[in-house]
């Protein structure tokens, strides 16, 4: 059975470019985006890796840890990780994860034995900091992740677990954001002193609380 949202992400213990890592020690109190990839020197791949470096301040801004993960082993992530560096203007300090003998993969259920046999699909897994998994997605092999969409997801993950308050379709950070059902429109207008736009009983919008 795959991971579902609300269940919690398991531990595990894994051979990385980092050395070895303790999942769970390594997110330590923070957030944490796990993903899998299909196989090192793949063009695709090479593309991901790179965006995700680039975007490293983005997600230690949001005290999210990254980790990726194939099945490839320690030696091929080294001498990949050059090339990535090199193709993408950037700097891996991410770990990767040698997953030969695929725990990881089987415990995420990154592998999907009709799309392929041997290789992990794009899986991404973002925990919180109760360890629960907060959101899944899972990419074909032909189709890169846009990571900037991740970012997103998480900025809304991060305003609902501090504010209580939900984003609207398209959201972009520092637009209104959704009042809750659970808080009541008396409880908005105490709780969110920016103001409380009613549009419907149920459509409560307010500035995003944590901007100017
Ligand atoms: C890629 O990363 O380019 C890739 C990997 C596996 C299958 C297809 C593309």
């Amino acid at each position: 059975m795959s991971l579902r949202l609300g269940d919690i992400a398991p531990n595990f213990q894994a051979k990385t470019t980092a050395g070895d890592i303790d999942f769970y020690e390594y997110l330590g109190s923070g957030w944490g985006v796990l993903f899998s990839h299909p196989a090192d020197y793949t063009p695709v791949c090479t593309t991901e890796l790179g965006k995700t470096a680039l975007l490293q301040q983005e997600f230690a801004k949001r005290n999210v840890k990254v980790l990726a993960v194939s099945v490839d082993p320690l030696d091929k992530h080294v001498g990949w990780v050059k090339d990535i560096n090199e193709t993408q203007n950037c700097k891996v300090d991410f770990p990767i994860i040698a997953d030969e003998d695929r725990k990881v993969a089987n415990l995420y259920g990154m592998i999907h034995p009709n799309s392929s046999e041997n290789f992990t699909v794009r899986s991404l897994f973002v925990i919180g900091p109760d360890k629960k998994v907060k959101l899944t997605i899972t990419y074909p092999a032909s189709t890169g992740r846009n990571f900037v969409e991740v970012l997103r997801v998480i900025d809304s993950l991060q305003l609902t677990a501090n504010y209580s308050v939900a984003t609207p379709a398209d959201w972009k950070g520092g637009e209104d954001v959704i009042v809750v059902p659970a808080v009541s429109t008396e409880d908005a207008i105490k709780k969110f002193p920016k103001g409380v736009k009613v549009v419907k009983p149920y459509l409560r919008y307010t500035p995003q609380p944590n901007v100017e």
